[in-house]
């Protein structure tokens, strides 16, 4: 049982957990990620880690809540136990002193930037760092990303805040030199920046989130295409070279249950399961 310790709303309907796991905290790095389950019979969910604290054996990490089960886990309250967390997984992300660093974070997924951003200023890195969203009332962790960053720049797809869309990113490329790029978001802002990366001969590392189940290499569900060759994106990943990901494929498979997603939460919701915030219904 891992206890809610403390519970936020930072933006609608993105909410952050402070959650006691001292066995998780006492391990986890930047890019990793958990596992988790709302109820025995509940499926299994990857969200990323955002800091751990070792002293007080607490992880943090924030979600959006876009389906059934995230919207069961927004339910759960200060002092509620989450039954199941499995982690850490995946790989570490790779910190070392690169120089000039562009981290680009899209969605809900800022959030887990700001963690690999803290560790690479810490390794004396110079950070540009640009955040996005589809509108301005979703951006989070703003100014605690600014505040790390040399360079601080904002984007959202309707231009309620900042730039309008990536463009200007182009701009950034041609100003300076960019010696890495990390990306974390949705996977057509990923294809866009290695898209513009790649003739520039940047290296870009990119954070896959395709459909896992297992976490652990067995199940095969969070296969993804890198350099031609099948890898798993939990225990090779999350993180790959951008150059390299066959984007495309991973759109399809991540849309792959689309029906199922949404007759489930229509179905639990009319039920009556997810105001509950529990497995019944
Ligand atoms: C490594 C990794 C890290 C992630 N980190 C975060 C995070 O920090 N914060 C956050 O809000 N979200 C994160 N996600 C996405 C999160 O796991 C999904 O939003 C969640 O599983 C949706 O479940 P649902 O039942 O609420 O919605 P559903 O309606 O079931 O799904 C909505 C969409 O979420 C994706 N999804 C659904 N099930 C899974 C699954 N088992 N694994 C991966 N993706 C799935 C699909 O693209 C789907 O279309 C991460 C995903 C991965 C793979
Ligand atoms: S989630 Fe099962 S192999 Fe990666």
């Amino acid at each position: 049982m891992y206890k809610i310790v403390e519970k936020k709303e930072l933006a609608p309907k993105i909410k952050q957990f402070e959650v006691a796991a001292p066995d998780i905290a006492a391990k986890v790095n930047p890019g990793q990620f958990v596992i988790l389950r709302v109820c025995e019979t509940g499926e299994r969910i990857p969200i990323h880690l955002v800091d751990s604290d070792t002293e007080k054996g607490t992880i943090t990490f924030v979600f959006n809540e876009v389906g059934k089960t995230t919207n069961q886990l927004g339910l759960f309250n200060l002092g509620d136990n989450i039954p199941n967390i499995a982690g850490p997984l995946g790989n570490p992300t790779e910190v070392q002193k690169f120089g000039t660093v562009l981290c680009v974070g899209g969605g809900v997924m800022i959030a887990p930037l700001l963690f690999q951003v803290s560790a690479l200023r810490k390794a004396g890195n110079k950070l540009i760092t640009v955040i996005g969203a589809r509108i301005k009332d979703l951006l989070v962790f703003e100014k605690e990303l600014k505040d790390l960053s040399e360079e601080f720049y904002v984007a959202t797809d309707d231009g309620s805040k900042g730039y309008k869309g990536l463009g200007f990113l182009k701009d950034i490329f041609d100003k300076q030199k960019i010696d890495r790029v990390i990306a974390m978001g949705p996977v057509v802002m990923l294809k866009t920046v290695s898209e513009m990366t790649k003739p520039l001969g940047i290296k870009t590392i990119v954070t896959l989130m395709p459909i896992m189940v297992d976490g652990m290499g067995m199940c095969g569900a969070c296969r993804v295409s890198v350099a031609g060759e099948t890898k798993f994106a939990c225990v090779d990943g999350p993180e790959f070279d951008g150059h390299q990901v066959d984007f495309d494929q991973l759109i399809k498979r991540q849309r792959m249950y689309l029906p199922e997603e949404r007759l489930s939460a229509l179905f639990h919701e009319r039920l009556g399961g997810i105001k509950l915030g529990r497995c019944e219904g």
